[in-house]
């Protein structure tokens, strides 16, 4: 459910026309809703009833300081993978005892900034680096809390890319190992080891795989308990998907039903990184046709948004709805593939796509855009970013502006020589 609707065949951010917001601001332009990210937090939040949890929403997906603002103030924490999530997190006023550290690859700067800011924990996902964080938090005399990442070898029905729960992928440590992995942590003076953390992929669909991954954890944390190492914290990952066409997703209570069972009577406290889930469908990315195109006897719509833009149909064949911003009734329909204007054949936003036969100078919606779509943006071809914008009932506020053209050569010089 999402506040992107149609009143008399015009697309409307809650209630401002988009159109509206285009006259404004321009095209490409991402364009959020307030209420639906309310409504999505809450929902996903609540879900877990009395079970003593924090919802750390994954900064990754979407990371414009209003949003992380807007999320922290509704009481969520945050999953960051790097300095610079740090950085946005605490920014836009996320308390760092809400905030959890993942990623295979941190820094040493990384570990002493989030060991200063006192972050909630790390998930840990190899020897060497629990060994690192061991040296850095000593030399900063501090102790680092600690969730090893496990991997359980459980198959998400996923995109192979978005998939982490294989053995054989770069993430967490082989569950098998788990347990003599605790007893050589708790040697660590340094270390606090304190919590299991598990994530097994991105825009999963079933509840399933997200059952057999816990089921393994809890079994991990009865042996732990037995060798006398107590958890404090699970850590259960995100990867809740959305409907971006005919997915029929369990919705955030279906998805605690399923899972409580496993978690409730652990007496830890159940960390839960959603991002997709809380952000995909409260964006939409809108951009202009700029040139209807005919060739061997196919349509090309291209419009003023690219790969660059939103790389999510490029890189994983991702398929997102279009829609008119202005319906007309009776028009021809057509198949098209909508194009940008970057040098790649991969520059695609859809292909053979049947839609409404768009005519040049008209604004097209690319719809569920609001998780990895602006954040996983880029400046190939030396294109600015484009603008954000955030709709709250009838009022609306640009939060990111668009990006110039001095803005793309910041920082850059040219040498004497
Ligand atoms: N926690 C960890 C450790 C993660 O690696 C991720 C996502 C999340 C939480 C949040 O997952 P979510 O709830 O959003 O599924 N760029 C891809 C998705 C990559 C996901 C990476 N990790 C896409 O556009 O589909």
């Amino acid at each position: 459910m999402n506040y992107f609707q149609y009143n008399h065949n015009e697309l409307y951010a809650e209630e401002v026309p988009v159109r509206e917001i285009v006259s404004q601001v321009g095209t490409p332009v991402y364009i959020y809703s307030y209420k639906t990210l309310e409504r999505h937090f809450k929902a996903y939040d609540s879900a877990f009833g009395k079970i003593d949890h924090l919802v750390c929403f994954a900064v990754k997906a979407n990371s414009n300081l209003a949003i992380l603002n807007l999320l922290g103030k509704l009481g969520a924490g945050a999953d960051i993978v790097s300095g610079g999530e740090l950085h946005r997190a605490l920014k836009a006023g996320i308390s760092p005892e809400k905030i959890v550290y993942a990623g295979v690859g941190k820094m040493r700067s990384e570990m002493e900034m989030a060991l200063r800011a006192k972050i909630l924990m790390f998930n840990v996902e190899s020897w060497p680096e629990l060994e690192f964080l061991n040296q850095v938090a000593g030399e900063l005399g501090v102790k680092a809390t600690v969730a090893w990442r496990v991997n359980p070898d459980i198959a998400a029905d996923t995109h192979p890319y978005i998939s982490t729960g294989l053995r054989r992928e770069k993430f967490g440590l082989d569950i098998h190992q788990a347990i003599s992995e605790y007893k050589k942590a708790r040697r660590l003076k340094n270390i606090d080891i304190a919590g299991i953390h598990v994530h097994i992929g991105s825009q999963i669909t079933q509840v399933s795989p997200f059952v057999d991954s816990l089921i393994k954890v809890i079994d991990l944390i009865r042996k732990l308990d037995a060798e006398g190492i107590g958890i404090r914290f699970v850590d259960i990952g995100g990867g809740l998907g959305i409907t971006y066409r005919d997915e029929v997703p369990p919705s955030p209570q279906e998805f605690l039903q399923a899972i409580s069972p496993v978690i409730e009577g652990l007496g830890v406290k159940i960390i839960s990184e959603p991002g997709r889930v809380i952000v995909g469908n409260a964006g939409i990315l809108v951009t202009q046709v700029l040139y209807v195109k005919r060739k061997d006897n196919k349509n090309f719509l291209i419009v003023d948004a690219g790969m660059n833009d939103l790389i999510r149909p490029s890189l994983y064949k991702a398929y997102h709805e279009i829609l008119p911003v202005c319906k007309r009734e009776e028009r021809p329909r057509i198949v098209a593939d909508v194009v940008g204007p970057i040098c790649e054949s991969g520059d695609f936003l859809a292909r053979d796509r049947e839609l409404p036969e768009f005519v040049a100078g008209e604004l097209m919606s690319v719809m569920s855009a609001g998780a990895y779509g602006f954040a996983m943006s880029s400046n190939y071809n030396s294109r600015p970013r484009v603008a954000e914008v955030l709709v709250r009932g009838d009022q609306f506020s640009i939060i990111r502006e668009r990006e110039t053209y001095e803005d793309l050569i910041r920082g850059e010089s040219i040498p004497a020589w």
